[in-house]
């Protein structure tokens, strides 16, 4: 995959994150566990994960829990501070959410701002493949 479809399957997303679920108004904040029952794994796609469970909105949790046997585990959950680096999978000024010696943990979307989260295993190979790496965009809720 080029860069550009790439960066267009980015935009794509973020925009159906944006404009998805407008049929369904809530008034109440969710607590959603990050790829379900499955948890944070290696090599798995979570954009697919993120369209399902869209649109986040403002004061979401997020719940990241590490799998515990069976299957490749994802380490790291780094939180990228734009676009660029989510896509470049450059995690210079990233900050570490959480790593496998972390049973789990919440992080609450309470700014309105995209989040970019991404594992950095394996010299950031899955993050290059486009896997084990997700972007919410809360949003307000309807008034
Ligand atoms: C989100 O939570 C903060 C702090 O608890 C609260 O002040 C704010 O009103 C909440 N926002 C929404 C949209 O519920
Ligand atoms: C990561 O692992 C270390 C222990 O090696 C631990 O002290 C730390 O709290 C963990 N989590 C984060 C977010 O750094
Ligand atoms: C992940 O799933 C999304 C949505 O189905 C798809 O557009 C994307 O190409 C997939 N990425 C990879 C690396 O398979």
């Amino acid at each position: 995959m080029d860069a550009m479809t790439y960066i267009r399957g980015i935009i794509v997303l973020v925009v159906i994150t944006c404009v998805a679920g407008d049929s369904e108004p809530r008034s109440r904040s969710r607590t959603i566990l990050v790829g379900d029952s499955q948890g944070w794994r290696a090599g798995t796609n979570y954009t697919q994960w993120a369209i399902q469970n869209s649109p986040f909105h403002i004061n979401d949790t997020l719940v990241f829990k590490y799998p515990q046997t069976g299957v490749p585990v994802a380490q790291s959950v780094y939180l990228l501070p734009n676009m660029w680096s989510y896509i470049t999978c450059e995690f210079r000024g990233a900050k570490l959410l959480g790593n496998a010696t972390d049973a789990g943990f919440k992080v609450e979307l309470n700014q309105h701002t995209p989040y970019y989260f991404a594992s950095a295993e394996g010299n950031s190979y899955d993050c290059i493949a486009g896997l084990t790496k997700f972007i919410a965009v809360p949003r307000p809720f309807p008034h």
